[in-house]
């Protein structure tokens, strides 16, 4: 099923997720094809469950958009063990739709994780890859990539989030 993405305001987005510890379940396996097929239908790269309403450490990814199955990437209790370089590029959030911002992160990035059966392995990735690695594993810890502009972008942006909301274009 296709679950509606959460919007910044929901404090579930700005809360750290919480770590899973039952892994192989058939209910870990629908909610992560739920999880893929929610993030194909809103057209994103990546998906936190955050964004979807549960407070867990899941999110998925998938640079290729659907192209390739190779490129789908599971990521479960996911955290960040190696950064190197640098790189500056437009980054957005289904959580914050309509805005997008200049943002620095690491060029290349290696996280280690756990599958959905639980078994840990370690994931290197590059340039988009990199950037989605970083974006995913922050939501699960409660930050958005709004942490990473300068304060005044961000306030702009909320002001203009509260007028959205204020119009009742935002839920
Ligand atoms: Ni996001």
């Amino acid at each position: 099923m296709v679950y509606s993405i959460v919007k910044f305001g929901d404090p579930v987005l700005e809360r750290e997720a919480e770590t899973v510890t039952e892994f192989d379940t058939p209910e870990l396996h629908q909610f992560l094809e739920d999880m893929f097929e929610s993030m194909y239908a809103a057209k994103g790269v990546g998906l936190a469950a955050t964004q979807i309403g549960f407070s867990r450490k899941i999110a998925v990814i998938d640079c290729s958009n659907g192209e390739n199955p190779e490129e789908k990437l599971v990521l479960i209790n996911p955290q960040v063990l190696k950064v190197e370089g640098k790189q500056d590029g437009e980054e957005g959030c289904l959580s914050i739709p309509g805005f997008r911002e200049q943002v620095k992160r690491a060029k290349r990035v290696t996280v280690r994780a756990q599958d959905a059966k639980g078994v840990e392995f370690e994931r290197t990735g590059e340039d988009l890859l990199a950037r989605a690695l970083q974006h995913e594993t922050d939501h699960l810890y409660g930050k958005l990539y709004i942490a990473h502009i300068s304060a005044l972008k961000r306030d702009l942006m909320k002001r203009k989030i509260k007028k959205k909301q204020r119009a009742g274009d935002w839920d």
